[in-house]
C-alpha cells in the first residue's frame, strides 16, 4: 500500500512538474498576493494545484486534500494529500532554478502535530530531480537510496534556513540568524523549504531550520529527510511544524535546538 502511494505521489508530482516546466512564460505575472505584498501566487500555482486535484479525483476520490491555494477538502479514508503546487514561488517568478512540486499523503488529521506522513514526492522542476520517500521504505533521489551526511560539528555544518513574508517575523528571524551564523560553516537560503529538506537527505545541506512552514512546505520533504536518517523536530519537545522545524543529524540538531530555544526562536517577539 505505502509503495503504491509513493508511486502515485511521484506520478502526480512529475505531471505537475512537466506542466510548470513547459508552461513557464518568459515573464511570469503575479496573479494574487496573500499574507503580504511579497507573498505571491502566480497563474501557474493555481494551474498546477488544479491538475493535482483533478488527478487525485480520478485516482483517490475518497481521500482528503489540503492544498496551498485551494484549501482543505476532507475525505472519508483517513488519508489526506498535502499539496504544494509550486514550492519556491518567488524563485519561479524570477527564473531562479530552485522550485519544486511537493506531494505527500498523511494519515490522521492534516496537521503536522497530529499526522503520520506515509509517502511523498518532491519534484525539482528545473533539473528534473525526483525525491521520493515511503514510511519505512527509505528515501530516494531518482531511484538511488539517500543517506544524510555523517554528522559534522556544528561549526562545520552548512545550514539552510528561510524567512517568512511578514515584517515582524523577519525582524525576529534576522535576530536568530545573527546568532547562528557565527557558529556554523555558512547559511544558505535556497527559497524552497521542500528542496531544503531534500538537500538534508541528499547531503546538500547538513542542517536546516525555519519558523513559519506551512503543512504543504513540510509534509513530503520532511518524510524524505527522515527516511534518509535525519531527525525532524520542533522546539521544547514539539514535533516540527509552523512554530519551528529543525532537521539534520541527531547530535547537531540537539546543539542547534539548544541555541534556538535559548534565543526564543519559536516566537516573533
Ligand atoms: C515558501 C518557500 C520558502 C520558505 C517559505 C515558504 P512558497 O513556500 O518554501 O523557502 O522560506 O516559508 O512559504 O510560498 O514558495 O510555496
Amino acid at each position: 500500500m505505502t509503495q503504491e502511494l509513493v508511486a502515485l505521489a511521484e506520478t502526480l508530482a512529475r505531471a505537475a512538474g512537466r506542466l510548470v516546466h513547459d508552461g513557464r512564460p518568459d515573464r511570469v505575472d503575479v496573479a494574487a498576493t496573500k499574507s503580504s505584498p511579497i507573498d505571491v501566487v502566480t497563474a501557474m500555482d493555481l494551474a498546477s494545484e488544479a491538475l493535482l486535484r483533478e488527478m487525485l479525483a480520478e485516482h483517490r476520490p475518497d481521500d482528503g486534500v489540503l492544498g496551498e491555494e485551494e484549501g482543505y477538502v476532507p475525505g472519508t479514508t483517513g488519508l489526506t494529500w498535502v499539496l504544494d503546487p509550486i514550492d519556491g514561488t518567488v524563485n519561479y517568478l524570477y527564473g531562479i532554478p530552485a522550485y519544486a512540486i511537493s506531494v505527500a499523503v498523511v494519515a490522521g488529521e492534516p496537521d503536522p502535530q497530529e499526522w503520520t506522513a506515509v509517502a511523498g514526492c518532491v519534484q525539482s522542476v528545473s533539473d528534473g530531480r525526483t525525491y521520493t520517500a515511503g514510511r519505512g521504505l527509505g528515501a530516494r533521489l531518482d531511484g538511488r537510496r539517500l543517506q544524510i551526511n555523517a554528522a559534522p560539528d556544528l561549526a562545520t555544518s552548512l545550514v539552510g534556513t528561510g524567512f517568512g513574508y511578514v515584517a515582524q517575523r523577519r525582524r525576529a528571524q534576522a535576530r536568530i540568524v545573527a546568532e547562528v551564523l557565527p557558529q556554523v560553516r555558512d547559511i544558505r537560503r535556497i527559497g524552497s523549504a521542500a528542496l531544503d529538506l531534500c538537500s538534508i537527505a541528499s547531503g546538500g545541506l547538513d542542517l536546516y531550520y525555519e519558523r513559519g512552514l506551512n503543512p504543504w512546505d513540510l509534509a513530503a520533504g520532511g518524510l524524505v529527510a527522515q527516511e534518509a536518517g535525519a531527525v525532524l523536530t520542533g522546539l521544547d519537545g514539539r514535533k516540527a511544524d509552523a512554530e519551528m522545524t529543525v532537521a539534520g543529524p541527531a547530535g547537531t540538531v540537539a546543539e542547534l535546538v539548544e541555541i534556538l530555544e535559548r534565543m526564543g526562536a519559536a516566537s516573533d517577539e
